[in-house]
């Protein structure tokens, strides 16, 4: 089935199976980015932003993207974030790191800061095996207090 849709803000038009799952179509257009994980909806691995919005791309189908504004970690436009889990060592394998990325842009986008129980509440779906998670949300707290001029 053709699938016409923004990806990564450029538009696209794919050809699907209707069973292809998002997470595939757009690895198959070279956003590889975007992990397979469990492919049950449960690691987070393969989160990805439909209008604005943290999906599974292991559970929507690619033809339900029709018409949305689909982005992968490597349309993500949030350097700061990036840059944070550089600097505080939040990935070790990077596997889990776009889906944690993808999840966390989401939350710092929601025009407040949150505290480290709401970032590790949001970021509870995606599942990391290498860091213990305090380096990702410390790298959260820092962006969530930079973006809004907080103390930390
Ligand atoms: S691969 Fe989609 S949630 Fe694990
Ligand atoms: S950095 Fe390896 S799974 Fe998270």
């Amino acid at each position: 089935m053709r699938v016409t849709f923004r990806l990564n803000g450029e538009a696209t038009v794919i050809e699907a199976e209707p069973r292809q799952s998002l997470a595939d179509a757009v690895r198959a257009a070279g956003f590889t980015g975007t992990h397979h994980g469990c492919e049950h909806g449960v690691c987070g691995a393969c989160t990805l932003r439909v209008d604005g919005v943290a999906v599974r791309g292991c559970l929507m189908l690619a033809v339900q993207a029709e018409g949305a504004e689909v982005v992968t970690v490597e349309g993500l436009d949030a350097p700061d974030l990036k840059a944070a889990f550089v600097r505080h060592n939040a990935l070790q394998c990077g596997f889990c790191t776009p889906g944690m990325l993808m999840t966390a842009a989401e939350l710092l986008e929601s025009g407040h800061v949150p505290d480290r129980a709401e970032i590790r509440d949001h970021l509870s779906g995606s599942y990391c095996r290498c860091t213990g998670y305090q380096a990702i949300v410390d790298s959260v707290e820092e962006v969530a207090q930079a973006r809004h001029g907080a103390k930390p």
